[in-house]
């Protein structure tokens, strides 16, 4: 990593991808999604219909000049029961994808598991229930003969944490239950066990050209409190970061869980602070005026805070010693400038860990295109592709961070000013 000139240069070989997720760009699928009305009055029946336009998105991706693609595997679509044998028509889709990524040099990361299930999973208690254990794991068992020669980069599990949190705390996500504490601490120990074993499977198999990776993808989160000496507000930051931060990696990583993992993937978009109780967060419902008199940055999630991404990598490096991906990173905003300044921040404290000894291999920007942002529907534009969803041809097209991303892929390497 030379720097010359501002220049900031990333290994070679270093992935820059885009990121995706089944239900939210494929359309056409059953799972608890397809039934629900998210806070606009939409749905993801068609979402950006990247079911049948894949072969275009891969298009765009060569557009950009990125070298990676971390997308999802619908779990929906090729079991109908439990272990029964994988559908050969939907496979074969899967199958042509993933030719297509390697035509155009793009390396996939294959998601298992990103917040939904078949019905059939559901409808007998989802991951409230050990049961769903060894159906996943007979899932990815075979899922992993079928695939194993054209992938090596596997995520079992999409932010289990966020996942079990929005589905039975908040009441964000189906089943939308709410403060079910028992049942967000069991989702978590099942999703932990599939894990382990789902990554013996993947690791046993092997891969024809390439040692295969697995780990999850954890979404971390500051929890802080706005005013340091209010002790109500530093609880509760200390509650959720001891539930979602703490719990989560023990469960996943702790003791030996960690040899379960060959990687760990960081999803990360900021912080949270509290303020008299109140998450001050567009994405907790507080009006942005309020979040502006206090003076946050934040997109239309979250605050914004890249100087905590060089902290949890330090921290994750110093922890458990094991690669890093940056499988999640992204802003939601129409004001494109405001964009191209926090993946440039979050960039350069990417860049500084790294100087530092952090083993960090690839980023994938969330995400390609704007999309169904679950719960929010389509009003968080997270693309670096526009989709306009309005017209039902659902033309995609390039937005001004595109052009940005394009040229850091492409140079492998970020300007800052002098
Ligand atoms: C999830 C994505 C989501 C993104 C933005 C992550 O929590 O993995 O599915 O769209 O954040 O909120």
């Amino acid at each position: 990593m030379i720097n010359s000139d501002n220049v900031l240069k990333f290994p070679p070989g270093f992935l820059w991808g885009t990121a995706t997720a089944p239900t939210q760009v494929e359309g056409h699928i059953e799972n608890e999604w397809t039934s629900f009305v998210a806070q606009d009055g939409n749905n993801c029946k068609i979402a950006c219909d990247n079911y049948h336009r894949y072969p275009e998105d891969i298009d765009w991706m060569s557009r950009l000049g990125t070298n990676a693609y971390r997308f999802g595997i619908e779990w929906s679509r090729l079991q109908s029961a439990p272990f029964a044998p994988l559908n050969q028509n939907e496979l074969a889709r899967y199958v042509d994808l993933l030719d297509r990524l390697r035509a155009a040099g793009i390396t996939p990361m294959a998601v298992l598991h990103h917040f939904s299930n078949p019905p059939w999973i559901n409808a007998a208690g989802g991951w409230t229930n050990p049961a769903t254990i060894p159906a996943f794991v007979d899932y990815v068992r075979k899922l992993v003969a079928a695939i194993k020669d054209r992938v090596y980069l596997w995520n079992t599990f999409n932010e289990p944490d966020t996942y079990a949190c929005v589905a039975y705390l908040l009441g964000g996500f189906p089943p939308q239950q709410r403060w079910k504490l028992g049942q967000f601490r069991r989702v978590i120990d099942h999703m932990a066990r599939a894990h382990a074993q789902a990554s013996r499977v993947i690791r046993r198999e092997g891969h024809a050209g390439r040692k295969p990776e697995v780990g999850i993808a954890k979404n971390w989160t500051f929890f802080h409190a706005y005013k340091r000496f209010s002790p109500w507000d530093r609880a509760t930051a200390f509650g959720c970061h001891y539930t979602f931060n703490k719990f989560v990696l023990d469960a996943f990583l702790g003791g030996w869980r960690r040899r379960a993992s060959t990687y760990i993937g960081l999803n990360y978009y900021g912080r949270v602070r509290f303020h008299h109780f109140r998450a001050m967060i567009p994405a907790s419902g507080t009006p942005v005026k309020d979040i502006k008199d206090v003076g946050f940055v934040c997109d239309d999630m979250v605050e914004r805070y890249p100087e905590g991404l060089g902290k949890i990598l330090g921290y994750l490096r110093r922890k458990f010693r094991l690669p890093i991906y940056i499988t999640e990173h992204g802003a939601a905003s129409d004001d494109e400038p405001f964009r191209e300044l926090d993946l440039q921040q979050n960039l350069q404290a990417l860049h500084r860990s790294m100087s530092e000894g952090t083993d960090v291999r690839g980023f994938f920007y969330w995400s390609l295109m704007d999309n169904f942002e679950w719960q929010f529907g389509y009003t968080k534009k997270f693309g670096l592709l526009a989709v306009d969803f309005q017209d039902p041809k659902l033309p995609r097209s390039l937005k001004p961070l595109a052009g940005v991303y394009s040229q850091i892929c492409r140079d492998n390497s970020i300007r800052v000013s002098p």
